[in-house]
């Protein structure tokens, strides 16, 4: 018996030598081990032997039989790892390939580009940029600016109201009125950002983007604001471009100048220009010296500083420079629309 073990694990031996293949190891294992392999028919003959002999021949067949089954089963481990490595590196993605389909970029919307363009312009005066909130109360907006309640000038923005005290800011003003409770003059300052009326058609939409100008120290006059708004319409809009004022009224400032630019559609040469009805100006922004009242809200010492404040509709004169005809494209998201600016 112990003969013939000893030539069964040699045959085993080389048949394992010869089998490199996952399934010929595993055929391997039934030959030898199945429940009618070869272990299992010498296990039988046991009781055919002389008595003495069955306790060392069944000790001898088993301890070989649990030697070829370790060594089948580490075997079966290394292929099994082999085979899992080829896998990971034949699927293994190449992340530095460049791309097969041509992603687009996304690009600025026309009125964030007229916002960068003007907060460039002023930065380059010396302005800080200062932010409001959206959401602000009856005083901000109206009261501190010099608009009592009954005053007839909350009729002209049709206000959304949230209730009786708080409502969506109806213009960028308000910021003067933060910025000045924060921070003592001098002070120069432009508030970009969203402003909202309950109004809709071609040039009006629900919410829109205004740019509020201040400027507040001693000495500072109308013919500062004069210069510093020309100057600025001039970057904006071309060296020539011709800009006048004219006698405007606003609560918040006194005196007050509505601020005209010469029709940059025809050039103020057509009496029929759609855009500019013929006359050949363009109302542009809204302006004057800051009212002693709104400086009395604020604690500012009226008799010692002055200041202007301006405001413009970003909308507006990105409509003008670019020649769009409807304001509410801007707020569609058509991209054939979108992607030629
Ligand atoms: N707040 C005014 C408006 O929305 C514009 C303005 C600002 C006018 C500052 C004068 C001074 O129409």
């Amino acid at each position: 018996m112990i003969a013939r073990l000893q030539a069964l694990e040699d045959e085993f031996k080389s048949e394992l030598e010869e089998s490199s293949a996952k399934d010929a190891v595993l055929s391997l294992k039934t030959k030898y081990l199945g429940r009618k392999g070869l272990f299992a028919a010498l296990l039988k003959e046991i009781p055919t032997l002389a008595p003495e002999d069955r306790g060392a021949a069944g000790k001898a067949i088993n301890i070989l039989k649990r030697k070829i089954e370790e060594e089948l089963d580490s075997r079966i481990e290394t292929i099994s790892k082999t085979e899992r490595l080829q896998e990971l590196s034949s699927e293994s993605i190449d992340v530095t390939l460049p791309g097969r389909i041509a992603v687009s970029s996304g690009r600025l919307h026309p009125t964030t580009m007229i916002m960068d363009e003007i907060e460039d312009i002023f930065l380059g005066l010396g302005f800080d940029i200062a932010e409001g909130p959206e959401l602000e109360s009856d005083y901000y907006n109206f009261e501190a600016l010099n608009i009592p309640k009954d005053h007839p000038a909350r009729e002209m923005q049709d206000t959304f109201y949230i209730d009786e005290e708080h409502l969506l800011r109806t213009h960028t003003s308000p910021v003067q009125i933060h910025v000045m409770e924060n921070s003592p003059p001098p002070l120069r300052v432009i508030a970009p950002g969203a402003v909202y009326r309950r109004d809709s058609d071609v040039t009006h939409t629900p919410m829109f983007h205004q740019v509020e100008g201040f400027m507040v120290d001693r000495g500072v006059t109308f013919a500062d604001l004069k210069g510093l708004l020309t100057l600025f319409l001039q970057r904006l809009f071309g060296k020539k471009t011709p800009v006048r004022f004219r006698p405007s009224f606003f609560p918040f400032t006194e005196p007050s100048a509505e601020v005209d630019i010469g029709c940059v559609i025809c050039r103020s040469k057509d009496s029929a220009c759609r855009v500019c009805k013929g006359t050949g100006w363009l109302e542009i922004l809204g302006s004057g010296l800051i009212h002693p009242r709104v400086f009395e809200s604020v604690n500012y010492d009226s008799t010692e500083f002055t200041g202007f404040a301006f405001g413009l509709g970003i909308e507006r004169i990105a409509m003008l420079k670019y020649g769009i005809d409807d304001i509410r494209l801007f707020y569609e998201n058509d991209l054939d629309f979108l992607t030629q600016f």
